[in-house]
């Protein structure tokens, strides 16, 4: 078993999961090659996770055994196909506790997720009323919480990634609806302070990040959800940073839609994912229309399939999926709570390594607790794309940039930030690499 040494101050359990991070390195097989002449440090894993070899291999093996369309067909190929993909639904749900499987819709991407759901608003809301319908059937939009307009609002946070920022300008702007937001803290935290007003009887949804792709954090939202409740308003969490590194559970999260991503959980590209109530998928219009979201069809008008097939028109990422329920056993293999805590280990030795840096600060909370491992920083007034150059070229893979999150570096009054990220392969070393890199880099510019 490697293990990592706990850094001083953090709690010394007896009964933290571990796993063998050195063995769980050997299943990557990216990780064993070089750049620049330098061993690879792979510190960009919010923005796209590795693979191992059991997601690899399952991907080869469905389309060299098992490839044919889903849900069509009745014959070998399609009926394993269609299973396989299935299947891979029912690990989903189950990976973060859904009550149904029926509420696992895959999508692209959380991109696609958050937009389905913003844009089955504005097809609510531009429908008159149900009388107005060639063939009224459930699903049609008429609900009224899917409904806005003039008077309305929808509410977001400062720290969230543009795509969760966009969808919502573009269904304002559609449907005349206005958007809010909450602040950032200095130290990187919601700002909750405003929420009772911020929060309140004209708000139709509101959707947050769970955990920061730039900042780290990790939003408590119990408050959030009860003031939600409270006004009858629907709550949407991004949880695409969040899902791929701690235990999630959708009925303790009390949401009521989450969106995920599967390549930033050991999956492959293509393949997100939203998750809804059973109830309100059932009540939320399609966005997509083609084959598989039917129920039937004539030329008069159509009546749609229920949830999930009614939001996923045409052939789907079928070996993508199936992929993904292999990056679910995988991770379920080596325990959510286990990658947990040992990326909570890694970013209390970072936020130390950090520290020790001239000129650098961290944007976000500079103390393991409430955030993930995920650390933006600023080195000086060296820019970021310098940093993240040099350390390219000693083998260190970070991200530069405003990581989608442009009001966050506007907020902290940057242009632009350098961002490692952890996942279950991260070592020690590797930030240690980082550290000696950071230091390379001052010294080169300062
Ligand atoms: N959202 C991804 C990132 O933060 C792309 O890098």
């Amino acid at each position: 078993m490697t293990t990592i040494a706990i850094p001083p101050g953090m709690p010394q359990y007896d009964d933290v999961p571990r796993y063998d991070v050195a063995a769980v390195r050997a299943d990557f097989p990216i990780l064993g090659r070089e750049v620049n002449g330098h061993s690879l440090v792979y510190l960009d894993s919010a923005n796209t996770s590795h693979k191992p070899r059991q997601v690899l291999d399952v991907l080869r093996e469905h389309y060299e055994r098992h490839n044919a369309n889903v849900s069509r067909s009745v014959h070998t190929l399609g009926t394993e196909a269609t299973e396989a993909y299935e299947g891979a639904r029912a690990k989903v749900a189950a990976f973060v506790n859904a009550p149904s499987v029926d509420e696992v819709v895959f999508t692209k991407n959380s991109t696609e997720a958050i937009n389905i759901v913003a844009y089955a608003f504005s097809n609510a809301s531009l429908r008159p009323d149900a009388s107005a319908l060639s063939a009224p059937s459930r699903g049609r939009g008429t609900d009224d919480r899917f409904r806005l307009g003039p008077g309305d609002e929808v509410v977001i946070s400062e720290m969230e990634h543009h795509s969760n920022i966009v969808p919502w300008q573009l269904l304002c702007e559609r449907t005349g609806a206005t958007l809010r937001w909450f602040p950032v803290t200095d130290n990187g935290r919601l700002d909750e302070s405003g929420l009772t007003d911020l929060v309140n009887e004209r708000t139709k949804i509101v959707s947050l990040v769970h955990m920061s792709n730039i900042l780290g954090t990790v939003n408590a939202t119990s408050r959030i959800t009860a003031r939600v409740r409270e006004v009858g308003a629907l709550l949407l969490l991004d949880c695409s940073q969040s899902v791929p590194h701690m235990p999630i559970d959708v009925v303790d999260l009390d949401a009521d839609f989450i969106v995920f991503t599967g390549h930033k959980m050991c999956g492959p590209t293509g393949i997100g994912v939203l998750w809804g109530r059973s109830e309100l998928l059932a009540a939320m219009p399609p966005v997509f229309g083609g084959g598989s979201m039917i129920e039937t069809v004539a030329m008069g008008g159509s009546t749609y399939a229920a949830p999930p097939a009614r939001f996923e028109a045409g052939t789907p990422p079928i070996a993508e999926a199936v992929a993904l329920g292999a990056a679910v056993d995988y991770l379920t293999g080596i325990g959510m709570r286990a990658i947990q805590w040992h990326e909570k280990q890694l970013t209390a030795y970072a936020l130390d390594a950090l520290a020790t840096v001239p000129g650098l600060r961290i944007f976000g909370p500079e103390v393991p607790v409430g955030r993930g491992g995920t650390i933006s920083f600023a080195l000086g007034d060296v820019h970021p794309h310098d940093v993240g150059q040099v350390l390219d070229s000693l083998g260190v893979q970070v991200r530069v940039g405003h990581h989608c999150a442009r009001p966050v570096c506007t907020r902290f009054g940057v242009p632009a930030t350098t961002r490692a990220s952890f996942y279950l392969y991260t070592t020690t070393e590797e930030i240690d690499a980082l550290v000696a890199g950071l230091e390379q880099v001052w010294k080169v510019f300062r």
